[in-house]
């Protein structure tokens, strides 16, 4: 059976948020956050929301069985480790992304002036150009102050075929 040209994938993530963290999002750092994301990596959540998202629409699982959290091997790993070996195992298979949309919800602060540095980054991550990542933000309407979320999701193509 011919493989779809179109694939897409959806992923999601948060972490409860601490003081004495550094908030970490799509790679970059957000120094004005009170508080950061408790985690086993750097707890990006958009990078893991999307490294899901990759692996997801090729049906390949999810990112805790290539980097179990009970292994210290992966403690403080950055998150961009992660989402490239996702784009490799999506790469490997014939796919590549065409276009990346990332979700983050956190109540404070305002992330509205992050929106191009962190879209430039996660383009660089996923090799696209930064026109093709979409990055929104969401408050919970005080609904879940402690925590950090994002939620993702990716059209892959497969490559090589004629337009
Ligand atoms: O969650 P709510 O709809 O109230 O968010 C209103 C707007 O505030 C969003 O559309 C977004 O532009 C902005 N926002 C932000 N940083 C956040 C949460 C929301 O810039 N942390
Ligand atoms: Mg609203």
């Amino acid at each position: 059976m011919l493989e779809p040209q179109y694939r897409i994938g959806y992923g999601e993530d948060a972490h409860r948020l601490e003081a004495n963290r550094v908030l970490v999002l799509g790679g970059v750092p957000v120094p004005d956050a009170p508080r950061g994301a408790v985690a086993h990596s750097d707890g990006d959540v958009a990078l893991h929301a999307i490294a899901d998202a990759l692996l997801s629409g090729l049906a390949l699982g999810d990112i805790g069985q290539y980097f179990p959290d009970t292994d210290v091997t992966w403690r403080d790993l950055q998150s961009a480790v992660i989402v490239r070996r996702a784009l490799e195992l999506v790469l490997e298979r014939g796919y590549a992304p065409v276009n990346v949309a990332v979700v983050v919800t956190l109540d404070a602060p305002k992330l509205g002036p992050r929106r191009a540095a962190i879209a430039e980054a996660v383009a660089r991550v996923v090799g696209l150009p930064p026109s093709e990542v979409g990055v929104s933000f969401k408050t919970s309407e005080g609904l879940a102050p402690d925590h950090v979320q994002a939620r993702a999701s990716v059209l892959l193509r497969r490559s090589g075929d004629a337009d």
